[in-house]
C-alpha cells in the first residue's frame, strides 16, 4: 500500500499557518492533520472550524480533522461546512453518551459528503470499533494519549495495528486507511507501516527536522 504522511499542524507556528500549510504541500505531505482540542476531552484548546475554513483555500491537500472533543456530533456541521475532507471522532467521547452515538456521528459526517473515521486511545481495544468498520473510511489508532505533541510512541499499539489491518481484510476492505497518531519518527515509521498502517501522522518529527521534504520522503521508505 502507498504510505501517506499527515503532518500535524499542532506542532506548527500558528502565527504563520497559511505559509506553513503551503510549504507542507511543497514538501510532499499527503494530508494536513488538524488537531482539534476542546479543553475538556483533552486539556489543551487548539482551534475550531475557523482554522479549517481559513487554510482550505491555501492547499489542495485533504484536510484531516481529528476531533478531540466532547459531543462531537454537535460540531460535525461546522467542520464539514468549513471544508474538512475527513473528520475523525473518538470512541471514548461517543461511548460515554450512548451505544449508538458513534455510529450516528459517523453517519452524520457522511451525510455531508465528508469521509469519516473512528479513533481509539491506546487503552481502548480496537475490537470496540469493529462494528463501525464498514462505515469508516479510516480508522485512527492513537499511539500516545491525546493532548500533546512530542510524546513517545507506545509500543503495545503495534499489535493493534496488525489486528486492525487483519479485520479490514476480513471485511473485504484490504485498502482501508489505517492511521497512526503520536510519536511517529524516522526510526519507527517502517515498523509501523509493516504492521499494517498506511497513514502516518507526524508532528514533531516533521516540524523539528531541518528538512521537511527529506523527512517526509524518508518516512515512506
Ligand atoms: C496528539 C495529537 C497528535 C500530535 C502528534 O494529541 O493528536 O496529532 O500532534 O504529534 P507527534 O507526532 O509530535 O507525536
Ligand atoms: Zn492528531
Amino acid at each position: 500500500m502507498i504510505t501517506k504522511i499527515a503532518p500535524s499542524i499542532l506542532s506548527a507556528d500558528f502565527s504563520v499557518m497559511g505559509e506553513t500549510v503551503a510549504k507542507l504541500e511543497k514538501c510532499g505531505a499527503d494530508l494536513i492533520h488538524c488537531d482539534v482540542m476542546d479543553g475538556t476531552f483533552v486539556e489543551p484548546i487548539t482551534f475550531g472550524g475557523q482554522m479549517i475554513k481559513n487554510i482550505r483555500p491555501l492547499t489542495k491537500l485533504p484536510l484531516d480533522a481529528h476531533l478531540m472533543i466532547e459531543h462531537p456530533k454537535t460540531q460535525v456541521k461546522f467542520f464539514a461546512e468549513a471544508g474538512a475532507d475527513i473528520i475523525t471522532v473518538h470512541y471514548k467521547a461517543c461511548a460515554k453518551i450512548s451505544d449508538t452515538y458513534l455510529e450516528e456521528t459517523l453517519r452524520l459526517i457522511k451525510s455531508y459528503g465528508v469521509k469519516c473515521g473512528a479513533v481509539v486511545n491506546p487503552d481502548v481495544p480496537v475490537e470496540n470499533i469493529f462494528p463501525v468498520f464498514p462505515l469508516c473510511d479510516m480508522v485512527l489508532l492513537m499511539s500516545v494519549y491525546p493532548g500533546y505533541g512530542g510524546q513517545k510512541f507506545i509500543p503495545e499499539v503495534m499489535e493493534k495495528i496488525k489486528t486492525a489491518r487483519q479485520y479490514a481484510i476480513k471485511c473485504g476492505r484490504p485498502d482501508m486507511d489505517i492511521e497512526i497518531d503520536g510519536g511517529v519518527t524516522l526510526e519507527n515509521a517502517k515498523a509501523i507501516r509493516e504492521a499494517g498502517a498506511n497513514v502516518l501522522v507526524a508532528g514533531s518529527a516533521v516540524f523539528n527536522s531541518p528538512d521537511w521534504t527529506d523527512t517526509i520522503s524518508k518516512m515512506k521508505l
